[in-house]
């Protein structure tokens, strides 16, 4: 297999991620290293349908290290989604001599390579590249760490507002089936709760955690919810604490989008450089139908089928810090 790939594509799909840019900087550069020739797809799997795909060179990715977002854009295909789509999508590969494809992004991403893959027999090396954190197999995943300081930042300057007014804030950061924003956002800017998906008792944990704090007169707080928290995003939540509590003033402040952007942190440069250079690295030594992931600070290679359908545990521990710290 190692002999056979001479010629690889990247592509970003799903949301995109700060530090995409550096994962496609290092595997341009490590293929090139090894004499490969290597394309860009632009828009994800629907330029994969669509064919548009260039040759990338050394300098194409000079100065993207930097850059939030991705230089080659991102989608999330329907198309690909049906067999019709992925069989055009192939025609594309073959068409250029593509002999395997490296897929940045989430789990649709990597759900799509799997079956793509399982259809074609085609060389698939996925790379995590989601502000969730969610993806089983990684410790962390590109832009989580972006994420998570663009967030800190909002929270505190909501704690500045919040102390002035002695209001309880309860502020949404992204996360749609996953709590790991929220956890580290919570736990980095001193909140008082913190509400995620993947914990359904920690509602009553939050009453009771407010209870104690009106008795003892402290009406000024912070609440983290993940937006795709099982009782409810930020706004509902704060409506059950309303209706308990009218001692609290309570507003609500949803993140959102900007969580997405900025440029990369120092540690997530560092995490998508060594994916990238990992995951052609792994292609050259004959892994295929995996992703390039990180443990424990080594390069490993993970199934895809386990990274998609195994589910990254959450450590409670985390999540009880709050009521003792805060
Ligand atoms: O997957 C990353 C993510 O930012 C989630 O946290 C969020 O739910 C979703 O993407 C939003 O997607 P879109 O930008 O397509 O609305």
């Amino acid at each position: 297999m190692a002999d056979k790939i001479k010629r690889i594509a990247v592509l970003c799909s799903g949301g995109d991620a700060p530090g995409m840019n550096a994962a496609i900087r290092a595997v341009v550069r490590t293929g090139n290293f090894h004499d490969l020739h290597v394309y860009g797809i632009y828009n994800g799997y629907q330029g994969m349908i669509n064919g548009e795909i260039i040759r990338l060179e050394k300098g194409d990715v000079a100065n993207i290290i930097h850059k939030g977002g991705t230089t080659l854009k991102t989608a999330r295909s329907k198309e690909f989604m049906n067999k019709a789509g992925r069989k055009q999508a192939h025609q594309t590969l073959i068409a250029n001599d593509i002999d395997a494809v490296v897929a940045i992004g989430g789990n649709g991403t990597f759900t799509g390579a799997q079956i793509f893959q399982s259809e074609f027999d085609f060389p698939m090396m996925g790379v995590p590249g989601t502000i969730d954190n969610d993806i089983f197999g990684t410790d962390y995943t590109i832009g989580f760490d972006t994420a998570v300081n663009t967030a800190i930042d909002a929270v505190d300057k909501i704690r500045d507002t919040a102390d002035s007014h002695n209001r309880l804030f309860f502020v949404e950061v992204m996360g749609r089936h996953s709590g790991y924003i929220a956890m580290y956002t919570g736990l980095g800017s001193g909140a008082s709760g913190i509400l995620i998906p993947e914990s359904e008792t920690d509602v009553d944990e939050l009453l009771g955690q407010l209870e104690k704090m009106a008795l003892k007169k402290k009406l000024f707080g912070l609440i983290i919810v993940a937006e795709g928290n099982e009782n409810g995003n930020a706004h509902r939540i704060a409506k059950i604490v309303e209706k308990k509590f009218t001692q609290y003033e309570t507003k609500v402040a949803v993140i959102g989008h900007l969580q997405r952007g900025g440029s990369p942190t120092a540690q997530d440069r560092v995490l998508a450089t060594r994916m990238g250079h990992g995951a052609v690295e792994g292609l050259l030594n004959g892994h295929h139908n995996v992703m390039c992931g990180i443990q424990n600070n080594e390069v490993v290679y993970v199934p895809l089928k386990d990274a998609i359908k195994k589910l990254k545990p959450i450590d409670s521990n985390i999540l009880s810090l709050p009521s003792i710290l805060s």
